[in-house]
């Protein structure tokens, strides 16, 4: 039965499945954020972030060099992105909440990348318009986040080209056809812009280092699905005399029905950052649980919380405080929790988050230019 939980897919533009993060770890190569790393990272900020302490980011790539290199006294950079394909989820929010904290705790300057190109490349519907529409529209939510405005840097592709051009293709010079092939699984059928399309994701890493004229460390926050870029675009920083971006990986924040991360492609089991609380009671109701069929069941046996999303929604988001995430885990498992006061509960308080991130949003609108970086 071995292959039972195998069957998942993860590519930058393709999740899928019931992911076993465990597998992704060594098909990657990535390391496990051990707990001599987290100690360590605990030294520098006291109290970790409840997504390190649920280890929700779980794996890294050379985050104890970049450790070392804060210990010595060199300041890290943090650089990070979004694909603005549509309207931003909560799956979205994840890594940029956890990313605020880290800018926080480290007090560094963040580097956001909007990747309007790649979407326009990848989705065939969308048209430049849309995604540049859908860019100004994702924009708000980041900066609603709390970014600091003097020291984080959100710009489009398209539009900071000027700048970004001339650094990509010195990192597309050293990529094969033959090495983005094996990474990605392109074929003949792929238009040359997807090919070419990681050399624009590599060059955040390296913006603050050329505009210092010296090398600056980068840490980058990302869900784990983008760390397949950086595996390839990580062998040539060196040869273009940078160090390697280290990282952290995210897990995905499950969608409303059975199984699977969430995905805008279906609205009714994803919570976008602008739906009214209506919608978002309705979608919460009406969510696939780890419950029992019947109430007198549930009271006898129990749910099982570990395949339920409305128990993802408070452990990824909504619950920080451990004791009550604990609590609600044995009151579910022990039947005095019932799936329908669960719901109620996470649909208040996920009214509430929302309410509040979009009074922020809407203030985001007249601070958009303090933070875009223009060529
Ligand atoms: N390609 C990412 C997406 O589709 C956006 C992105 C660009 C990104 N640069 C990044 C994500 C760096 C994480 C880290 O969402």
């Amino acid at each position: 039965m071995i292959y039972l939980n195998q069957d998942f897919t993860v590519t930058p533009w393709e999740v899928k499945g019931e992911v076993d993060y465990n597998k992704l770890i060594i098909d990657f190569g990535i390391k496990p954020l051990s707990e001599d790393i987290l100690n360590r990272l605990r030294k520098h900020v006291g109290r970790l972030h409840y997504m390190l302490r649920r280890k929700i980011f779980f794996a890294h790539r050379d985050l104890d060099w970049l450790l070392d290199m804060y210990e010595r006294g060199e300041n890290f950079i943090l650089y990070t992105g979004r694909g603005p394909s549509g309207h931003t989820h909560l799956g979205h929010m994840i890594p940029w909440i956890f990313t605020k904290w880290i800018q926080e705790k480290f007090n560094a300057k963040l580097y956001f990348q909007i990747t309007d190109d790649e979407k326009f490349l990848f989705k065939h519907k969308l048209t430049l318009e849309t995604v540049k529409k859908y860019s100004y529209e994702n924009i708000l939510d980041i900066i609603a986040i709390g970014f600091d405005p003097d020291k984080t840097y959100i710009f489009l592709d398209t539009e900071y080209s000027k700048t970004l051009y001339p650094l990509a293709i010195r990192f597309a010079k050293h990529i094969t056809f033959s090495t983005a092939r094996a990474v990605f699984g392109f074929k003949e059928s792929n238009n040359i812009g997807q090919i070419f399309f990681t050399s624009m994701q590599a060059v955040p890493a390296i913006l603050e280092s050329v505009k210092q004229g010296k090398n600056v460390p980068c840490l980058i926050p990302l869900a784990v699905d983008q760390d397949p870029h950086f595996r390839v675009a990580r062998d040539i920083y060196p040869k273009l005399g940078f160090y390697k971006p280290a990282i952290i990986h995210g897990k995905f924040l499950p969608g409303l029905g059975r199984g699977g991360k969430m995905s805008s492609s279906i609205p009714e089991t994803c919570i976008f950052t602008i739906d009214k609380p209506k919608d978002v009671r309705r979608k919460i109701m009406n969510a696939f649980t780890g419950g029992r069929p019947t109430k007198e069941e549930q009271r006898k046996y129990g749910g099982n919380p570990l395949i339920c999303p409305v128990y993802q929604y408070f452990y990824f988001l909504i619950e920080k405080n451990d004791e009550k995430m604990r609590k609600i885990f044995d009151e579910c498992r022990n039947g005095e929790r019932l799936c329908g006061e669960c719901k109620r509960e996470l649909a208040e308080k996920m009214v509430k988050f929302l309410l509040d991130h979009q009074k922020k949003r809407e203030n985001a609108k007249d601070m958009i230019e303090r933070f875009m970086l223009r060529d």
